[in-house]
Formats: structure tokens, C-alpha cells, sequence
């Protein structure tokens, strides 16, 4: 068995798990899941879930991760809940699944990164996403993708991981209020607005069985929960820090981000006359090419916009990574470098039907959204609140002096969150079920 490594600093792990938690998810998934659920109500319901659910379950996974100091498949069995390491084996599975096609949309990122410094998709920035998205320039761009991640991981958690993250964040955030402040002075921008912001209720109803578990899946998702990530990120942190507090911060910077690129695709969607309800996936995608192709020095800040989306969509697949190679050097003798290319390898075979086909990447997405990232989060928040129960409240307060907080945590984890997650798997499933998604597209 390796020694384990933790973080230099208490920093080091705040900035690699908003590193995990930044990503795709909100600069690529959050504007696309708002485009194709009605826009403003689907905000809503995410920012009800992400305080409501994703953060009770942030510690919930936090509470795992440091009482144990292991991975997370191990870290079950040294609770002496042997049974319970599934939870931390479908969560390492799902983090397969999903960087998968995640992988695919990075190579995307980072296709839009060259067609910055060549000025490709200048001329015609709406057909650009059509010529790229798939096929072999994209199962290339999705092997370069995967090829940098495996770089990183290979050389360390202190040295990769925290290096590339500190910079990313503020970087993001910064390049995120400038567009922002650009988009608003876009004329027609006001309509982007009001369909980002002013929530309709009344199809919320109709719609609640795509919009619900589509937005609390974005919750899961872009928290980076039900992956076994945040388990183990927070094994390797300290019991003088409180776990409220990093919680919180990462919620705050993930929700941030995710809304500051809404505040930017939106305006720039209808100030282009473009209908928000028929781009989806390639939503952020569009709608910057048509503002870098727009804007004076378009093609610097496009190459510093996908240039930092790239570097945050690489931290985020790192994270997964992550987790599968520190299971694996806790149990084996195989150095890091040679399980980083293994795994890669894996997840770059399980992503080619997905960049050869969009089709593919649609799939796994809903499938992961709808069904696996509820049920995972479900089975964690299950034992932490009801089988760790009080242990977990003990160690949850270790480094806090918010110890009022502890039961209120517990108790609310129990049961409404259980039932709000209960809820939402139930009506994706329905919906799954219903709509034939379920079945891949062969
Ligand atoms: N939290 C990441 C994001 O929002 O982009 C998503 C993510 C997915 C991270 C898969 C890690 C991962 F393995």
C-alpha cells in the first residue's frame, strides 16, 4: 500500500474540489438543460435543489470520505459497513459514464480553442457546431482531451491537480462577469432576460417530469455528487476544518458560475435572433462563437474563454480519474502513470459511440441524469443518515463550531431530502419509461 497524500494546503482542497465541482456542468450542461426545460422555472427548481439536496448530500459524502481516510469503495468497509462499498463502486461507475461522453464535449472545447486562433468559425459561427460535433474530428479531439487528463493524473495529486485548479478559478469567474457585462449591451438582450430569470410556473406542471429530474440531476451533476468523487477528496482533509464552511463555498462558487454563463448565453441567444428551445447542446457553444465573432480582439478572448473552459472541464474529468486510480494505488502495486493510461483508455473506448454520434451522447446523458445519479446520491444519503446516523453528525462537527447545525443537518437528510430524491427518481423513471429513452439508439 502507497502512502496516502494530503492536500499541501487547506486551500489546495477547497480549490481541487470547486476544481471538480467547475466544469462542463455549468459553463455547457447548465445553459443546455435550461434551453430545453423552459428556461427561468428550470433556474428555479435548480437552485431549490442545489441548497436543498446538494448540499445536505456534499456533506453527507464530505462525512464519508474524512472519517475514513480512504477510497471510496474502502472507506464503507472501514465504517464496517462492508455491504455499502457498492455505493462507492456505482458511483466510481458512473463517473465512467459520464466523462465518457464528458470527454467528447471537452474535445469540442478544445476544437473551439483552435477554431479561435485559426478564426474558423468566424465566417459562419452558427454552422460550426454542426461540422465539429461528430464524427472523426471529434473522436480525435475526445482522444487529445483524454490524453491531457491521463498527463495530469500521471504525475501526482499535489503537483497535477492543485497546479492546474488554482488558476482555473478565478480565471473563470473573471472571464465569466466580462461576457456577462458585454452581453448586456446587446440590443435584444433583454429578452434573453426574461427567459433566463422570470420563471413561468404555470408549465412547470405539465412539464415537471423532465424539468424536476433534470434539475436536480444538474444539482448532482455539476456538485460532482453520486460519483464517489467528493468521498474522496475529503479523505484527504483535515478534522480542523469545518466542513460546513468548504461546503458552502463550493456550492456558492459552482451556483455562481453556472448562472454567470447563463447571464451571458441567454442575451447573446436572442440578440441573435436565435430560439433558445431549438440550439440544446451546442447553446454556449453558439452563442459564443457569435459573440467572439462579434467583438473586437474576438479571437483572443475566444482563445481565453475555451482556453479556461477547457482547463475547468479538465480538472472536472481529473477528479473522476481521481478516484479510480486512488482506489487503485491503495490496493495494488501498479505505479499511477500506468493506471492513469488504463483507465483512459477505458473511458476513451466508452465515449466513441458518443462522439461519432450525438444521438449516443444524448443518451447517456438523460440515462445518467434521470436514473443513476438520483439513485446513487439516494443510496449515500440512506446510510449516511440513517445507518452512520449519529457518528456521522460527530464527525460532520469536527472543525465547526456551528454544532446547532449537526442534528438539523441530520434530521433533514433523513427525510425530506430522502423524499425529494425519492420523488425525483420516481417521476424520471416514469418519464424514462414513458418516453422509450431508455432504450440506446442503435
Ligand atoms: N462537476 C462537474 C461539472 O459540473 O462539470 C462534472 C463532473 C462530471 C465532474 C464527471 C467529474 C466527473 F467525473
Amino acid at each position: 500500500m502507497s502512502e496516502r497524500a494530503t492536500w499541501a494546503t487547506r486551500v489546495g482542497f477547497l480549490v481541487a474540489a470547486i476544481g471538480s465541482a467547475v466544469g462542463l456542468g455549468n459553463i455547457w450542461q447548465f445553459p443546455f438543460k435550461t434551453a430545453s426545460n423552459g428556461g427561468a422555472v428550470f433556474l428555479v427548481v435548480y437552485l431549490v435543489a442545489v441548497v436543498g439536496i446538494g448540499l445536505p448530500a456534499l456533506l453527507a459524502e464530505f462525512v464519508v470520505g474524512r472519517k475514513t481516510k480512504a477510497n471510496a469503495v474502502d472507506a464503507f468497509r472501514k465504517l464496517g459497513h462492508p455491504r455499502w462499498r457498492v455505493i462507492g463502486a456505482f458511483g466510481a461507475f458512473i463517473g465512467f459514464w459520464i466523462v465518457s461522453y464528458y470527454s467528447v464535449v471537452g474535445g469540442w472545447v478544445g476544437r473551439y480553442f483552435i477554431g479561435s486562433v485559426t478564426g474558423g468559425y468566424f465566417d459562419a459561427p452558427g454552422q460550426y457546431f454542426g461540422a465539429i460535433a461528430t464524427g472523426p474530428e471529434a473522436i480525435l479531439f475526445h482522444g487529445l482531451f483524454m490524453t491531457a487528463t491521463v498527463t495530469v493524473v500521471a504525475l501526482g495529486v499535489n503537483s497535477g491537480i492543485e497546479r492546474a485548479t488554482k488558476v482555473m478559478v478565478p480565471g473563470i469567474v473573471v472571464m465569466m462577469l466580462g461576457l456577462a457585462v458585454w452581453a448586456a449591451t446587446q440590443s435584444g438582450a433583454a429578452a434573453g432576460y426574461s427567459y433566463f430569470l422570470n420563471p413561468d410556473f404555470s408549465t412547470l406542471l405539465a412539464n415537471a417530469g423532465d424539468v424536476v429530474p433534470f434539475a436536480v440531476g444538474q444539482a448532482f451533476f455539476t456538485l460532482s455528487l453520486g460519483m464517489a468523487i467528493m468521498i474522496t477528496y475529503s479523505s484527504y482533509v483535515g478534522e480542523d476544518t469545518s466542513l460546513f464552511v468548504d461546503g458552502g463555498v463550493i456550492v456558492v462558487m459552482n451556483t455562481l458560475i453556472g448562472v454567470l454563463a447563463g447571464l451571458v448565453v441567454f442575451p447573446v441567444l436572442f440578440a441573435n435572433g436565435i430560439d433558445p428551445n431549438t440550439t440544446k447542446a451546442e447553446a454556449i457553444f453558439v452563442a459564443m462563437a457569435n459573440a467572439f465573432s462579434q467583438v473586437p480582439g474576438g479571437r483572443l478572448l475566444g482563445m481565453v474563454f475555451f482556453g479556461v473552459v477547457l482547463i475547468a472541464a479538465l480538472s472536472s474529468a481529473i477528479s473522476l480519474m481521481e478516484v479510480v486510480v486512488s482506489y487503485a494505488t491503495d490496493h495494488s502495486t501498479v505505479s499511477r502513470p500506468r493506471l492513469a493510461v488504463l483507465t483512459g483508455t477505458v473511458l476513451f473506448v466508452m465515449g466513441l459511440p458518443s462522439a461519432w454520434d450525438t444521438a449516443w451522447l444524448g443518451w447517456f446523458d438523460t440515462l445518467a441524469y434521470k436514473l443513476f445519479l438520483p439513485l446513487s446520491v439516494l443510496l449515500l444519503l440512506l446510510f449516511v443518515g440513517w445507518v452512520l446516523a449519529d457518528e456521522a453528525v460527530e464527525q460532520l462537527l469536527l472543525g465547526s463550531d456551528t454544532g446547532w447545525l449537526g442534528p438539523v443537518w441530520l434530521w433533514t437528510v433523513r427525510t425530506v431530502v430522502v423524499l425529494a430524491v425519492v420523488a425525483t427518481l420516481a417521476l424520471g423513471l416514469e418519464t424514462l419509461l414513458l418516453g422509450g429513452d431508455i432504450v440506446p439508439p442503435v
